[in-house]
């Protein structure tokens, strides 16, 4: 069975007689851009040969240190925003009892995140809850100057080494940064850190593949070696071809610049699977980063369904016709649930009597698909036989592919974020940070 599969059958009557054969030229020149690596943004494109080029010993290292980290670790923190820490959150969260946290069950240390927010709440709450547990701490900045996870690693690095000393504080952090630039670095090398390198030409949204991503998802207790075979598997079909009926990505880029060319400003990714949330949000930033610049690209949105059925349901059966959606779905559920026959049948469920939820969850998902196509939303649908590391490592590289090529045919650079720094500057000349005077004064005024 192949790793995943893309069906488009419920997008051809949105895109115009032809228009396929004729964007799939276009595409296939972005497919030699990336391979010949003569585009724009080429010095950021080491993450295409990631799967295939990490280093064995770098992986069995990660992995040892993985262990260390789960003997000596109740909660493990990793500190970073953005590609920093999205990539392992999806991962994980999607790998996970959504329970346990509850249960207690398995051995595996918590994987807790900070740093991607400046919540003076939610870090207090953190501290107090570091004040009773044993913990180790990944901080992750490819630049190792952003702000947020500074500021985070500032207040934790404090916590641990008033709980365990200087020394033994020393043993429990990890940096992951850049080799030679940035704060994070010369703090890392003047304490004595264990680090590991962020590759220079792999950008934060793409780095989910390096010690970035590897690290926490090893700690966390999954198979960090099956998700870069699955990505292995995924870059070798992504490479091979760059006809739209061979390569999924290659498909899955056409399809959604044609419809934003015919309007389609948004796209949902849609899934039934709430421990997909965090995949979603990650796809978010991959996508909208990379395609949200020069005042063009698609939005990215994301919604879980069933739940969201009752809320964003209605705009997308009956709002604004700019929508198109993209399902992604594994076939077989972990774990199977029957619902039970109930003789009295006072809630008139019998007619579901005896079936898997798996079965209601597929059928709603089916029944909402043709309601929505016929109230004129595409529908794109991505499908994995099941969910594990090696079909995340598939999936991950699929649509870090698939990125790089429909930012190609957007026309921009998908592997920069100028837009970022406007949000940054304001902030740093509100908060005074030297060197930003003239920016100080200037905002003062506007206030
Ligand atoms: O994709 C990106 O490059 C960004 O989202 C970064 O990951 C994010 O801004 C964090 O940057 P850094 O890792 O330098 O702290």
């Amino acid at each position: 069975m192949s790793l995943l599969k893309i069906e488009v059958g419920n997008v051809r009557p949105f895109l115009g007689e032809k228009c396929l054969s004729r964007f799939g030229a276009e595409i296939s020149l972005c497919h030699a851009m990336l391979l010949s690596k003569n585009g724009k943004g080429n010095d950021f494109l080491g993450w295409m040969d990631l799967p295939e080029e990490i280093e064995a010993g770098l992986v069995a290292r990660i992995r040892s240190d993985a262990e260390k980290i789960r003997t000596m670790a109740e909660v493990f923190v990793v500190i970073g925003i953005g590609g920093s820490y999205l990539g392992s959150r999806a991962v994980i969260e999607a790998l996970s009892d959504p329970f346990r946290p509850l249960t207690g069950a398995g051995n595996n240390p918590h994987i807790i995140f900070a740093g991607e927010n400046l919540s003076e709440d939610y870090h207090a709450h953190l501290m107090d809850l570091l004040d009773q547990k044993d913990y180790a701490v990944a901080v992750i900045s490819k630049s190792g100057t952003t702000t947020e996870p500074a500021i985070a690693f500032r207040l934790i690095r404090n916590h641990l080494e008033a709980k365990y000393g200087r020394e033994g504080a020393r043993e429990r952090i990890y940096a992951i940064t850049d080799v030679a630039r940035g704060a994070l670095k010369t703090l890392a090398s003047t304490e004595g850190y264990t680090t590991y390198v962020i590759p220079d030409d792999v950008g934060g949204r793409y780095s989910v593949l390096t010690p970035v991503g590897l690290l926490p998802i090893a700690v966390a207790g999954f198979d960090i070696v099956a998700l870069l075979e699955g990505a292995r598997e995924m870059r070798r079909d992504a490479l091979a071809s760059a006809d739209c009926e061979q390569n999924a990505c290659a498909m899955y880029a056409a399809v959604r610049n044609i419809l934003y060319r015919n309007g389609k400003l948004v796209e949902i990714l849609v899934t039934y699977e709430p421990s997909l949330q965090y995949f979603i949000e990650w796809w978010k930033q991959l996508f909208g980063e990379s395609e949200g610049k020069e005042y063009k690209g698609i939005f990215p949105a994301g919604v879980i369904f069933t739940s969201d059925l009752h809320s964003m349901g209605q705009y997308i059966q009956e709002g604004m016709r700019c929508l198109f959606e993209t399902v992604i779905s594994f076939e077989k559920p972990s774990r199977q649930l029957t619902i039970p026959v109930d003789p009295e049948n006072l809630d008139g469920l019998n007619f579901v009597a005896g079936k898997r939820l798996n079965e209601v969850n597929a059928q709603a998902g089916l029944g909402t698909m043709l309601a929505h196509v016929d109230g004129g939303v595409p529908n794109i649908r991505i499908s994995i036989p099941e969910l594990n590391e090696y079909t995340l490592g598939g999936l991950i590289y699929f649509f870090e592919f698939s990125c790089a090529l429909s930012g190609y045919a957007l026309g921009v650079n998908p592997f920069d974020q100028p837009g970022v720094e406007a949000y940054k500057k304001n902030m740093f000349a509100l908060l005074g940070k030297p060197g930003y005077e003239k920016e100080t004064a200037e905002i003062r005024k506007r206030l």
